[in-house]
């Protein structure tokens, strides 16, 4: 089949490549210029494992192509994906005005039936916005239909959570558009959930939130292990083996972050109040999450007593490992708050240090790997679980640091054999 990707941020780049693999010849469009300049010379400008060996190998087989022109992706394609970001406005509510822009191109260049799935993460209504939009700019009366089709693929492992999903949504509103989605999935041989298009939509947001509401049940457990002396791993174990429960999405660490859990939690909570419901449960979702960083920053205290002059590292930037997102990562709402405590900190990141030059103050200091970042440091934080900091020699660690001290945001490290070594280790529900 041909297909045309419109927006070719996180999600648009992967499904697009991911199309391309599986036999379909895709064009995917972005308004950025330099981004299809550099896209179209094989340099792709995310980190996303396998994802560069996918666009690079597609293209050779001419089945992936970019293009600047939404008009080009409408005329290519009877399958048109709107993957444009959908960015929080200051109320929390997602904005929509590139989705919209975009179903108003559409509209105005289809030359013959066109199938226009909403792909981007976006509110209950917005399939029947498109289609008012469409209705109103399609001044040739061509024949169109609009779906829902939500993606759960997750960054760091996008690729095989694309290929290999536990089940693909998709919200139609005539037989037609069923037909056309279901034999594009087919291949997957994935569960195939059709349903109407709000209910699709309510589907993405329904599971980000519980997902999000799973990662701050375990951490507020977490809260209570510490002050109990209970250990979290042992907790969140006992409870994941239930297969009610299911033991996914129950590691406790620092919060929560990326671009989705907390866009759309506020996007969801705003959307449900405009329709009548107050939906505290989630509210206080988020309120756990910020306070778990300020748990961590009394963890350290705990630990080294006075911040003000103590030399910090920070293990870990990005919002989880295996990105070079760093989009509401917690390990920045850390530094700014050990900074303006006076600490000086030092971090290292293995993909995103480019990224958060631009971000951090100017008195962090970059290291080149995670040794120069401890070397002659008060405390250790580790804020995000990359593979490499749990191979790091410890020993090694414990003569770098001024002092001996490990908080474990991650809970990466084994407590005991971590205070054998010397240590003064404290983790996240557990010590
Ligand atoms: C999330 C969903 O998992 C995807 O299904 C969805 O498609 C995506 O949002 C989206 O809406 O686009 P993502 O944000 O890439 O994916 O990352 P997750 O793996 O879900 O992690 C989210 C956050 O929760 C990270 O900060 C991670 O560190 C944290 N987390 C996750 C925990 O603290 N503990 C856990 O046990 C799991």
């Amino acid at each position: 089949m041909r297909i045309s990707v419109i927006g070719s941020g996180y999600v648009g780049l992967v499904t697009g490549a991911c199309f391309a693999e599986l036999g379909n010849n895709v064009l995917c469009v972005d308004n950025n210029e330099l981004k299809i300049k550099s896209l179209k010379k094989g340099i792709v400008p995310i980190y996303e494992p396998g994802l560069k060996e996918l666009v690079t190998s597609n293209m050779k087989e001419k089945r992936l192509s970019f293009s600047t022109s939404v008009k080009e992706g409408v005329k290519f394609s009877e399958v048109i994906f709107i993957a444009v970001n959908t960015p929080p406005k200051s109320n929390g509510e997602a904005d929509l005005k590139f989705v919209e822009n975009v179903a108003r191109e559409v509209a105005v260049n289809m030359p013959s039936y066109r199938l226009i799935v909403e792909k981007s993460t976006v509110p209950v209504n917005t399939g029947e916005w498109i289609e008012r939009t469409v209705k109103m700019f399609n001044k040739r009366n061509i024949k169109f239909d609009v779906a829902s089709n939500p993606e759960f693929l997750r960054e760091g492992s996008a690729i095989n959570d694309f290929m290999h999903p536990d089940r693909i949504v998709i919200g139609v509103g005539s037989k037609k558009a069923e037909k056309i989605l279901t034999g594009l999935y087919e291949p997957l041989g994935a569960p195939i959930v059709v349903t109407g298009i709000k209910s699709a939509e309510l589907i993405k947001h329904a599971s980000n939130s519980y997902l999000a509401m799973k990662v701050s049940f375990i951490n507020a457990i977490s809260a209570i292990c510490d002050l109990m002396g209970a250990d979290i791993s042992c907790v969140s174990k006992g409870m994941g083996l239930d297969s009610r429960i299911g033991s996914d999405f129950l590691k406790a660490g620092i919060g929560f972050g990326g671009s989705c859990f907390p866009k759309d939690l506020s996007a969801f909570i705003r959307l449900s109040a405009r329709a009548g419901y107050d939906f505290n449960l989630l509210k206080e979702v988020q309120k756990i999450n910020e306070e778990q960083i300020s748990l961590v920053l009394k963890k350290v205290k705990d630990m080294v007593w006075n911040i003000e002059g103590k030399t910090i590292s920070v293990l870990g930037l990005s919002f989880k490992p295996d990105t070079d997102d760093i989009r509401n990562a917690p390990a920045f709402r850390l530094i700014s708050m050990l900074q303006s405590e006076g600490a000086r900190i030092k971090v290292y990141d293995p993909k995103c240090m480019e990224k958060s030059r631009k971000v951090l103050s100017k008195a962090t200091v970059f290291c080149k790997n995670a040794y120069a970042a401890v070397d002659g440091s008060d405390c250790m934080i580790v804020a995000t679980e990359w593979s490499e900091f749990k191979e790091l020699d410890l020993k090694r660690i414990k003569n770098m640091m001024r002092q001996a001290v490990i908080v474990d945001g991650r809970n990466i490290y084994d407590p005991q054999k971590t205070k054998k070594l010397g240590f003064k280790y404290v983790g996240i529900g557990r010590r």
